[in-house]
């Protein structure tokens, strides 16, 4: 079969090197302008935000107390298998989708679909998640100078609030700034992520000084049964195997990974700029292993030191980083820190913006979703129709919307899209041996299949009710596929015009 498409209906694949060859097609294309510097520049931008800012507070006062450190390297773990999987299929499928390229590539249409529709879940919702904590921090400044907005205005999340109108805007003027341009965005992403890298180190270096021994006892706190505890909220692996769910102990650990797993979701993002990278096959694995580590040796340092400095019982859920400073009585750091925090929200924010508009690209670009959205601007070269038909709707979506429930909708989706690359990846070895890859993962596959039942072992902490939801956006989308990008397919109209549409 080698070089060509393959129709089998549902499960027909797209060739690599047709992948390749329609994002040559000019008004289809997108501008080659990034380096590994950018990348990696990219995905620390996006991977450290609303995770480690805000979620580690809340895990380590109601999940594992000291021992989110641990949760952090668990979930470091997964992701690191994950990304080895992820450089492989990047750097031999260069071409704009993520995770939805490389199953179109390997597992099918059907597949494909599936996961470039889990993907909008992911990217949408996590871009209005994100929103929403940005907003959260402004308005700390905000009183931090006395300047309050009208109640209403402060979102669903505030007493009283409606409408939240600083994430609205936020999401506005991000979704300009992309229609403008690739390079202009990740300029001002430098700048950013410089700011919050500093930031993250004061945490650290300064943190370290005010670490009191006694707050790491116990370590890993005894597990307890939580009072309020409904089918819905027990996480699946409880309800399967029929033991009592609980907090803290060694599974709370777990409950804390499937959470702050949310703090590593970007490194995914990295792989979506592939086509717009210059030497994809070199920079794309340096990129996105390079920031993942940077990220996985902050948050357990951070970690160690927030859950040091205070004890767990008493941290913050939602400003821990800052208020950790505040309770040992430098207020100034909390002010810096604060700071810091909005300015970095305001990139994870962009560059999953960014990665949702390219998958949707991708996706109309092959006919599963209307072609009226994959013609690029004449200027700009950027997909400007899905950037600002998504912006809009984000923008909404995050001004409307509480941020709580929808982070572990976001988690179960990426970790979802992880198990369908791990497979893929030994699917196409074995479909397409002979493709140049410029990063091969290591062991297939065994590195592979332990990155599968790593993602699913998170996946199976998560609870019942994020189960549920996560079910029904997969059903709509397999509704849409039938009714509409199954007989509008490129792929398809283009095998079925060679007459090899299969009997
Ligand atoms: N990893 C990103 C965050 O923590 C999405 O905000």
């Amino acid at each position: 079969m080698g070089q060509q498409s393959r129709d089998t209906g549902m499960f027909r694949t797209k060739s690599v090197e047709q992948s390749i060859q329609d994002t040559e097609e000019p008004e289809h294309a997108l501008k080659k302008s990034l380096s590994a510097w950018d990348l990696t520049v990219f995905g620390v931008g996006v991977i450290i935000g609303t995770g480690i800012f805000v979620l580690t507070g809340k895990v380590a006062k109601e999940n594992a107390g000291p021992a989110t450190a641990l949760a952090f390297v668990a979930a470091g773990i997964v992701c690191a298998l994950a990304a080895l999987c992820y450089a492989e299929f990047a750097s031999t499928v260069p071409v704009a989708g993520s995770a939805y390229t490389f199953a179109y590539a390997s597992l099918g249409e059907l597949p494909a679909w599936i996961i470039g529709w889990d993907l909008v879940l992911e990217f949408a919702l996590g871009t209005a998640v994100v929103a929403v904590g940005w907003s959260g921090y402004v308005r700390s400044l905000m009183d931090n100078v006395d300047w309050h907005l009208p109640a209403w205005l402060q979102g669903p999340d505030a007493e009283g609030g409606t409408f939240d109108i600083l994430a609205f805007i936020l999401v506005l003027v991000l979704t300009a700034v992309l229609v403008v341009g690739m390079k202009l965005s990740a300029r001002i992403t430098a700048l950013v992520v410089a700011i919050k890298v500093t930031v993250v180190m004061i945490v650290i270096v300064a943190g370290l000084f005010f670490i009191v021994g006694d707050n790491y006892s116990p370590f890993i706190p005894k597990a307890v049964t939580p009072e309020s505890s409904s089918g819905w909220d027990a996480a699946l692996v409880s309800t399967i195997f029929g033991y009592e769910p609980t907090n803290f102990g060694v599974m709370g650990i777990f409950t804390a990974a499937s959470v702050v797993f949310f703090a590593f979701i970007g490194f995914d993002v990295v792989a979506t700029a592939a086509e717009e990278t210059k030497l994809p096959q070199r920079d794309m694995p340096r990129g996105i292993l390079g920031s993942l580590l940077i990220c996985t040796v902050l948050y357990v340092a951070v970690a160690l030191v927030v859950t040091g400095m205070q004890h767990y019982t008493e941290l913050s859920t939602s400003a821990p980083l800052a208020d950790a400073f505040k309770s040992v009585g430098h207020p100034f750091y909390a002010g810096v820190i604060s700071f810091g925090a909005a300015v970095g929200l305001t990139t994870v924010c962009l560059i999953l913006l960014l990665g949702q508009t390219r998958v949707f690209f991708a996706m109309s670009r092959d006919g599963l979703l209307p072609r009226f959205f994959s013609v690029t601007h004449p200027r700009f070269r950027t997909p400007y129709r899905p950037t600002i038909l998504l912006g809009v709707i984000i923008a909404f979506v995050s001004g409307f919307t509480s941020i709580d429930e929808l982070a572990t909708l976001v988690n179960i989706g990426t970790l979802f899209a992880f198990v369908v690359v791990a497979i893929g990846v030994i699917i196409l070895r074995r479909t397409r041996p002979d493709l140049h890859r410029a990063f091969r993962t290591p062991w297939v596959p065994f590195v592979p299949i332990l990155s599968v039942a790593a993602s699913l072992w998170l996946m199976l902490n998560l609870p019942n009710e994020t189960w549920f939801r996560f079910a029904v956006w997969m059903a709509i989308g397999i509704v849409v596929y039938f009714l509409y990008g199954r007989s509008h397919s490129r792929l398809g109209r283009r095998t079925r015009s060679l007459g090899t549409e299969a009997p």
